[in-house]
């Protein structure tokens, strides 16, 4: 009998780690590891989700119909371009499915978020990595990479870990510069948080070869709820639509998604909040001597003198009830990403730093 193999490129993949929320024996604890929004989600949100209880003996729509209509309203997109999935991981999942396998590459950034290379190991595809240039996404080098194998380009934009942020044209160059046959996803998890910016809307709209994604998990507070969507040309999204699974989304996902969507003003305030408290905890962890890059996120990447003095902060902050991530696995060894929590996190932060520092000097 033969053996029973898993898909190539499977098992190399490592699991996600996701952002720890316990410290053994700390009880006062603030987790600013996963990039969550300290607010949650807003009243007409919570109204939503109580409401949408009633009716689960029946199988939610097939079609999403109602959530895209209300993203498409707000965002003044074309409903039939949306697609929706299981966070925007979902729909990442679905581009890698449906457009690289076996054979072909998948390109992404040293510092990318870490979902590309899983995505790109499950499918059988090769992952290429491109350097950044001082933790910002490198077009040429990018443009350079690509191969007549190209088939996907994740970016993220603004990056995660690095809050860095490409303009709209570089973007745009990126896009004009790619191989035929491959797509560019450009990723905007983190897009509600840089005002005025379209996630890619406009470069999606110009050009066949560009998929935006978009997600609930952050801004929208509605990171246990597991929605995304994506904005493409339309056939793209028709293929997506065939390897999505026609239930992927439950009426209670639906329903909370299609009332978070609608309440801008709670998108307005936690901007607002966001942009204001980034600015005062990068400037507090400047004046101590920890330098950051103009963040367009809702974290900031905090660099230390080498490994060893951010893996002592981290253990130190830890101690404090204070849990950020460490990333190392993105290839940041020397660095702490901090997500911007509320007013007294944010103060706990920047104080557990400078006494962290002070205990060097
Ligand atoms: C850059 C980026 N893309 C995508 C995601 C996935 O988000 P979700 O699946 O919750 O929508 C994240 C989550 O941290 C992210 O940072």
């Amino acid at each position: 009998m033969s053996r029973i193999e898993p898909q190539p490129g499977i098992m190399e993949i490592d699991l996600y780690v996701g952002g720890t929320s316990q410290i053994e024996g700390v009880s006062d604890v603030v987790k600013l590891s996963s990039n969550e929004n300290p607010y949650g989600y807003s009243d007409v949100v919570k109204k939503a989700f109580g409401k949408a209880g009633h009716g689960l003996h029946r199988y939610p729509p097939t079609d999403h119909a109602e959530l895209r209509a209300a993203i498409a309203e707000v965002h003044a997109l074309d409903a039939e371009r949306i697609i929706c999935g299981v966070g925007s991981d979902e729909v990442l999942q679905f581009i890698a499915q449906a457009y690289a396998g076996v054979g072909d590459e998948v390109i992404y950034t040293e510092h990318g978020f870490s979902m590309y290379p899983i995505l790109a190991k499950m499918v059988g595809a090769t992952g290429v990595v491109v350097p950044e240039r001082e933790r910002v996404v490198d077009v040429d080098a990018i443009l350079k990479a690509c191969t007549k194998k190209t088939r996907i380009v994740f970016i993220a934009n603004p990056g995660n870990p690095t809050g860095t942020m490409l303009d709209p044209k570089e973007v745009a160059r990126l896009a004009e510069g790619l191989p035929e046959g491959a797509i560019l996803v450009h990723d905007g998890a983190y897009t509600e948080y840089v005002g005025g910016a379209d996630g890619g809307a406009a470069l999606v709209e110009a050009r066949r070869n560009v998929i935006m994604t978009r997600t609930f998990s952050k801004i929208y507070g509605l990171g246990g709820l597991r929605i995304g969507w994506g904005y493409g040309p339309k056939e793209i999204i028709d293929v997506l639509n065939r390897v999505r699974q026609p239930f992927n989304l439950s009426t209670v996902q639906l329903d909370v998604a299609e009332a978070a969507v609608r309440d801008q003003a709670w998108v307005q305030k936690c901007r607002d909040d966001n942009t204001r408290l980034r600015r005062w905890l990068s400037d507090a962890l400047s004046e101590i001597g920890v330098e950051t890059d103009e963040s367009y996120a809702n974290f900031i990447l905090a660099r230390f003198a080498d490994q060893e003095e951010a893996e002592a902060c981290d253990a130190y902050l830890k101690a404090q009830g204070l849990i950020v991530r460490r990333v190392g696995g993105y290839g940041l060894p020397d660095c702490l990403r901090i997500t911007v929590g509320d007013e007294p996190s944010c103060r706990r932060v920047a104080h557990a730093v400078a006494q962290f520092k002070a205990g060097r000097a």
